[in-house]
């Protein structure tokens, strides 16, 4: 497969082209148990190795972005550190500086929170990136949704749903404007530091929220790509509309056809609303793929893949956190716990987001479905954690995508890899060339940049400079 460099084409012309096309990126999310840490060709969570293996085999399949999650605080199950999360975070602006040495097309995707990390920093931090990786960094914009990850910040918990959003304004605006700092005609990246420092060059940037502010102006000059491609993860109305003002990608988590559907519909209206046009915002949701030659081998693989995910601990802990206590005197292959929890709220593991239900209307429904379905405590964690996903050949697959394709529903799709470093060679090997060959998917990476590659326009601040 051959990775083509190319002339600068007219970003807008080329937007119009990647209609109908299926993007992928990969997700490596850090904390979770989707991916399996313990199978004979699983490696490390932290060396290098693992991710270089990874991100040259996803760049080899042409994949548009290779995206680092972020948690600034280790989960906790039960009062200590959650064993069952991967422990070791590296940080992700370091580990994709690190990336960008040994790739040369793929986006670098660095998660970054508006609620804890500091205009300045966030603009030098993803500005040097884009500089370093000439034009392929971004930023998926996070606001983080628990008071307990902010214990590990000297402003405490810190900000309520509606303040983080407008704060995320705030942060991502700043930002911007530094970005923005030199004129697009600016001699940047000159050496001359006359050049530089000419009066009218650079415009400081003064800016005050209720929490912060700034007076800068950017230490780096502007890159190939103008500044880092924005994504942005949430999910909530709020945080739908603040993707259709700030946002060139959305990182959802609805993948499944309707919901992709409903999805798409609904962020398009949105983007229209915020004054773009409704392509404007491309929509990423994540996914997992569990591929092989046949629909059969494909079932095989997946029972092979939930076992290994939700192992007799997991499914445990993923009770405990809704039962609030210890569970284990409960056989993991018997039925559900007949106790009641103790907890009101279910999230009792500190961190993960999964909370919010009254833990005892959870339980009983669980208690219903286990009943219904003849269930043990981790057929029914299997069950729960295994609904989305494409499971099948890569031909077939191939056919869903396509669906997706031609409705127009999503722009791409994250994959979150079962095994690392292995878990995209199915991918790249079986699925991609059944893509190319159906025209849904690239044949090479077109431009130099992120930005030119996703065929997205200009950034929002510098359009009317066009
Ligand atoms: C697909 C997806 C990926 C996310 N990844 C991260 C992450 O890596 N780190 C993080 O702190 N939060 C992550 N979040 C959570 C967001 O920070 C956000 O706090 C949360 O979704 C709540 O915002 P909302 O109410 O608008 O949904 C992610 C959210 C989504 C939907």
């Amino acid at each position: 497969m051959s990775i083509a460099t190319s002339t600068h084409p007219t970003v807008d012309a080329e937007a119009a082209q990647t209609r109908g096309q299926i993007h992928l990126g990969v997700f490596f999310q850090g904390v979770n148990f989707s991916t399996v840490w313990n199978a004979a060709e699983s490696g490390s969570q932290t060396e290098f190795e693992s991710f270089r293996r990874l991100i040259q085999t996803a760049e080899r399949g042409l994949f548009s972005a290779f995206f680092l999650g972020e948690g600034l605080r280790l989960r906790e199950h039960l009062g200590a550190i959650h064993a069952l999360d991967v422990v070791g975070r590296p940080d992700a602006g370091i580990q994709l500086a690190a990336l960008a040495a040994v790739t040369h097309r793929i986006g670098l995707v660095a998660t970054q929170n508006t609620t804890f990390h500091e205009p300045t920093a966030l603009a030098h931090r993803l500005g040097t990136l884009d500089l370093l990786s000439e034009g392929r960094a971004a930023w998926n914009i996070v606001t983080t949704d628990n008071a307990w990850t902010g214990e590990n910040f000297r402003r405490g918990g810190y900000l309520d749903h509606a303040d983080r959003y407008t704060h995320a304004e705030y942060v991502v605006n700043t930002v911007k404007a530094l970005w923005d700092s030199y004129p697009a005609d600016a001699p940047a990246d000159s050496p001359d530091a006359a050049a530089w420092s000419a009066p009218g060059t650079a415009e400081s940037v003064v800016t005050a929220d209720r929490y912060t502010s700034v007076a800068a102006v950017s230490r780096v000059p502007r890159s190939a790509q103008e500044h880092p491609v924005l994504f942005q993860a949430g999910d909530s109305p709020e945080g739908r509309d603040f993707a259709a003002r700030n946002a060139d990608v959305i990182f959802s988590t609805h993948s499944a056809f309707e919901a992709a559907t409903d999805f798409a519909a609904d962020i398009r209206h949105r983007t229209e609303a915020a004054g773009r046009p409704a392509d404007d915002l491309k929509i990423f949701p994540g996914q997992e793929f569990i591929l092989a030659d046949t629909e059969a081998e494909a079932r095989d693989k997946a029972r092979w893949v939930r076992e290994s995910q939700v192992t007799p601990q997991t499914a445990l802990a993923f009770l405990e956190q809704t039962w609030g206590r210890s569970l284990g005197e409960f056989d993991p292959e018997g039925p559900l716990p007949d106790i009641p929890s103790v907890a009101e709220q279910t999230s009792e593991t500190r961190g993960t987001g999964f909370h919010g239900h009254r833990a005892a209307e959870q339980i009983a429904s669980w208690r219903a479905l286990s009943e219904e379905k003849g269930l043990s405590i981790r057929q029914l964690v299997i069950h729960l954690t295994s609904g989305r996903g494409f499971v099948g050949s890569y031909s077939g697959v191939a056919d869903e995508l396509l669906r997706y394709a031609e409705a127009g529903v999503v722009d791409g799709f994250n994959v979150t890899p079962y095994l690392v470093p292995s878990g995209l060679d199915d991918i790249v090997n079986g699925l991609i060339p059944e893509l190319q060959e159906r025209g849904i998917y690239p044949t090479e990476y077109r431009g130099e940049t992120l930005r030119e590659h996703l065929g997205l326009r200009r950034p929002l601040t510098r359009r009317h400079l066009a």
